[in-house]
């Protein structure tokens, strides 16, 4: 009997994932087979220049620039998109699921910007999207949600997703160092772009929230609806204020539903030290997602890298091609909550750290703490005064708050900043405990 029909697969892209990518999937060929019960073969691969030299060889010719001669292939069954960036990658995806092809993508750019069109496209032509690379490299998140998850009533995610700004953050608390020298040791070591901004502005972290909120609440939540806050202000006090009060300073993703109110926002925050999200350091990643039947559950490991992420690609093409040789419905369809809504941040109520620098005089604190509880209600839950600079005769002052609303805070730091009695509001940092 003749052996059945090799899977043809399109690869768009052929860098770090791409070429990780195709490595194992011709090293691991004859395993992988086995397990789909039919041979998985790359037959074109697009690239912007086919000469460039590539850390993996593939048969000549394979490489080109013409996107229709993946996309328009019909021995082309898979296609793996791992290009990056909103278009043209967005229009290619459409434009196989088009055809009928099922993809897989890392693409969390694309996913958090398109993806409920692109899943509604998958299911009209009877295919699927997979993209479990897209979010957390290696670590499976978006699998567990899709599937193990589904009894549950998910009410809230907290995660580092950002590797860049999480080795940032613990270089600078750990020596000391600004943001700058801890960005350039970044930069050297690879794991900061030329240009971070993406990263420490907090972009990719959102795009991630989006995709991650969308799934585990059922809901449309894109990237302009998470509220972002970056790491580039965070001076090197704030990590030894934080040490000395038992808090790690990180950037947090966040998602929280409460009923059909979602609120989904990425910026620094405060963490007990002993919680296990504040040892997350370098460059790992980890989620922790809380479910009515579950409870708290947390996946961790090497959120980017060409093998954690090719991991995760293909452990999405084995699927897809399992699905392709064998037939197979797949999944519970994703359906949005038609009575979801997102919150506006002002709702937020969190406990707060506040770093002010004040002259080093008698009443000083009378009237900062009149301000915060009278005109703002925000009760104060420790103060505690640090250095002072004696040439400049200021001292300095942290004050943590019991819970407040975000509105109160934002309006608080304002008038704080008009007292004749404070000369820097130095920091204002959400303090988040475990719920
Ligand atoms: N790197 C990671 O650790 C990681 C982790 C998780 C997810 N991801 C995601 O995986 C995707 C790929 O990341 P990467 O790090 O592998 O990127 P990369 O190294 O920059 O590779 C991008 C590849 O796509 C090709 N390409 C880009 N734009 C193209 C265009 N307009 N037409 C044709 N080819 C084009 C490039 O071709 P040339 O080689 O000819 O320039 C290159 O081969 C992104 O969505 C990223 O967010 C990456």
């Amino acid at each position: 009997m003749a052996a059945p029909r090799a899977i043809g697969i399109g690869l768009l892209g052929l860098g770090v994932v791409g070429s990780g990518v195709a490595r194992i999937l011709t090293e691991r060929a004859d395993t992988y087979a086995a397990r789909v019960g039919r041979a998985l073969e790359i037959r074109r691969v697009l690239v912007r220049d086919p000469r460039k030299p590539r850390p993996v060889e593939l048969p000549p010719g394979m490489l080109g620039t013409d996107p229709e001669a993946v996309l328009g292939d019909p021995a082309i069954a898979l296609v793996i998109e791992v290009m990056g960036g909103e278009q043209p990658a967005y229009e290619y995806l459409c434009r196989a699921l088009e055809r009928g092809k099922y993809v897989v993508t890392a693409n969390k750019e694309v996913m958090a910007k398109h993806g409920p069109e692109l899943y509604e496209l998958a299911a009209r032509r009877g295919v699927d999207i997979l993209f479990e690379a897209s979010v957390g490299g290696g670590i499976p998140l978006i699998a567990p949600l899709q599937r193990d998850l589904l009894a549950n009533e998910i009410t809230s995610m907290r995660a580092i997703i950002n590797g860049t700004t999480n080795y940032i953050l613990t270089r600078m608390a750990r020596d000391g160092t600004d943001y700058r020298a801890a960005l350039r040791q970044a930069q050297q070591l690879g794991y900061a772009e030329p240009d971070p901004t993406n990263d420490v502005e907090g972009m990719d972290a959102a795009y991630k929230l989006a995709v991650l909120a969308s799934l585990g609440f059922r809901m449309t939540v894109r990237p302009g609806d998470v509220y972002r806050e970056g790491i580039t202000r965070l001076h090197p006090r704030e990590f030894r204020y934080a040490a000395e009060l038992g808090y790690a300073l990180k950037l947090l993703a966040i998602a929280t539903r409460d009923d059909h109110r979602v609120l989904a926002r990425v910026h620094p925050a405060l963490i007990p030290a002993e919680e296990p999200l504040a040892k997350v350091d370098g460059v790992n990643n980890a989620v922790e997602v809380v479910g009515d039947l579950l409870g708290r559950a947390m996946f961790q490991g090497q959120g980017a890298g060409s093998m954690p992420t090719t991991s995760a690609v293909v452990a999405d093409v084995i699927d897809a091609a399992f699905r392709i040789a064998h037939g197979g419905e797949g999944r519970p369809a994703w359906r949005a909550d038609p009575d979801a809504q997102v919150c506006p941040m002002s709702e937020l109520q969190t406990r707060y750290y506040l770093r002010l620098t004040v002259p080093d005089r008698a009443g000083v604190l009378a009237r900062v703490t009149r301000v915060l509880g009278e005109q703002y209600q925000i009760s104060i839950a420790s103060i505690i005064q640090k250095e002072a600079d004696e040439t400049a005769r200021t001292a300095e002052i942290v004050i943590m708050t019991h819970l407040a609303s975000e509105g109160a805070a934002q309006a608080a730091v304002k008038s704080l900043e008009k007292l004749d009695v404070v000369r820097a509001v130095g920091a204002l940092i959400r303090v988040e405990g475990q719920a």
